[in-house]
């Protein structure tokens, strides 16, 4: 019986539906990319390397590849919106979202949000990611990483998922209210994810809570907890909301140069810091969040702590934008985060780690 069990076990892996794929071509069950900043006049290779983990690289190693290219994780993931999806389009379903669309002079006032969802009839992806006009609507038919995305730091999260979990994914779309500038949610997956077509097209929940959570298993196995916030929840997603639902002290990496950022705040039971400047610690390289349009967080101290990848950043305008994050609470994906943290700013001055 076990010998069966386990040939099919791994025969469903092989013949893989959509997935996320990890930096060598596989399927994979999670990863994180963290695309780094360009150095100031280097080539435009140097705008498009990257550091990545995932469950078995215990931590950030150098990306085989680059941004733009198939070949590299991020790229061969999205690669399937061109081929399955333009192909299979019966047995396909995709939302992209994105406030500052690809090919538009756009800035949108609904959610500040970047992702990409893509599943057939029994798995799919999920990715968030914080790079403007990214990526291409599938009649594109090609991947291609664009010129403005060069210069800053970014971050990608790709969960893999059963197909029952796209139900809970497309509620919590309806919280985030994401700017929709391409999709398809037909047929079945129209009659299974009510919310998921709702939401690609433009329908938003319309009374309290205004906010949600709820815990995403992905087809490995492993928990990842969604944090989505409406506009009117009119608060910060990390002080009012993050710090005390982890409860942890969080440190944060986001966009410092918006308007009406959030100082560092210290009146709540846990703290929350921004931070000013991170290190990779192999191979070294240091760079300020001024560079950096990554949007996460990292719990201060305790072992295993939580790790969240996502949308926001910490300033007056977002307390009233849709948004949310990933969260994950793993040894190994909290190091890698927690290593990085160099220089944040205390609630009285700046402090050194
Ligand atoms: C990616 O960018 C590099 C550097 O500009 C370039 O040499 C390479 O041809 C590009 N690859 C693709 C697939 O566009
Ligand atoms: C989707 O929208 C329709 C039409 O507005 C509505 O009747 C239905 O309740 C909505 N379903 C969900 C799950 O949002
Ligand atoms: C919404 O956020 C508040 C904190 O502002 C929290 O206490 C509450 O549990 C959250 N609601 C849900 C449904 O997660
Ligand atoms: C700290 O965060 C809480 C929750 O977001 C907020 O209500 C409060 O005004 C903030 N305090 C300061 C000093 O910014």
């Amino acid at each position: 019986m076990l010998p069966i069990l386990l040939f099919s076990v791994a025969l469903d892996t092989v013949q893989g539906g959509i997935s996320c794929y990890d930096d060598s071509g596989q399927p994979v069950d999670w990863f994180i990319t963290y695309k780094l900043p360009k150095p100031h006049r280097s080539p435009v290779a140097e705008g498009m390397r990257y550091m990545y983990q995932d469950g078995r690289t215990q931590g950030w190693v150098q990306g085989r590849s680059l941004m733009n290219s198939t070949e590299g994780a991020v790229g061969r993931t999205l690669q399937q919106l061109y081929t399955e999806a333009a192909r299979r389009q019966d047995e396909t379903a995709y939302v992209l979202y994105n406030d500052e669309p690809p090919s538009k002079l756009l800035f949108s006032s609904k959610g500040h949000t970047k992702g990409v969802i893509l599943l057939d009839r029994t798995q799919g992806f999920w990715m968030l990611h914080s790079t403007p006009h990214f990526p291409p609507s599938v009649e594109e038919k090609m991947y291609s990483w664009p010129h403005s995305g060069l210069p800053n730091g970014q971050t990608f999260l790709c969960i893999t998922l059963p197909y029952s979990q796209f139900k809970e994914i497309g509620n919590q779309l309806l919280y985030t209210e994401p700017e929709v500038y391409d999709s398809s949610v037909e047929g079945t997956f129209a009659q299974d994810f009510p919310a998921l077509l709702n939401a690609s097209e433009g329908q938003h929940i319309q009374e309290q809570p205004w906010n949600s959570s709820v815990t995403l298993t992905t087809l490995g196995g492993k928990e990842f907890v969604s944090f989505a916030k409406f506009r009117a929840f009119d608060d910060d997603l990390y002080s009012g909301w993050l710090a005390p639902a982890l409860a942890s002290d969080l440190y944060v990496e986001f966009w410092l140069r918006s308007r009406g950022i959030l100082p560092s705040n210290c009146s709540g039971h846990f703290r929350v810091y921004n931070m000013e400047e991170l290190a990779f610690p192999d191979p070294s390289i240091t760079f300020h969040t001024m560079v950096d349009h990554s949007k996460w967080c990292v719990g201060t101290e305790s072992d295993p702590g939580w790790a969240c990848v996502g949308d926001m950043n910490r300033n007056e305008a977002e307390e009233q934008r849709g948004g949310g994050a990933l969260c994950c609470r793993d040894a190994a994906i909290w190091k890698a985060f927690r290593n990085l943290v160099k220089k944040y700013t205390d609630c009285d001055d700046v402090r050194y780690h």
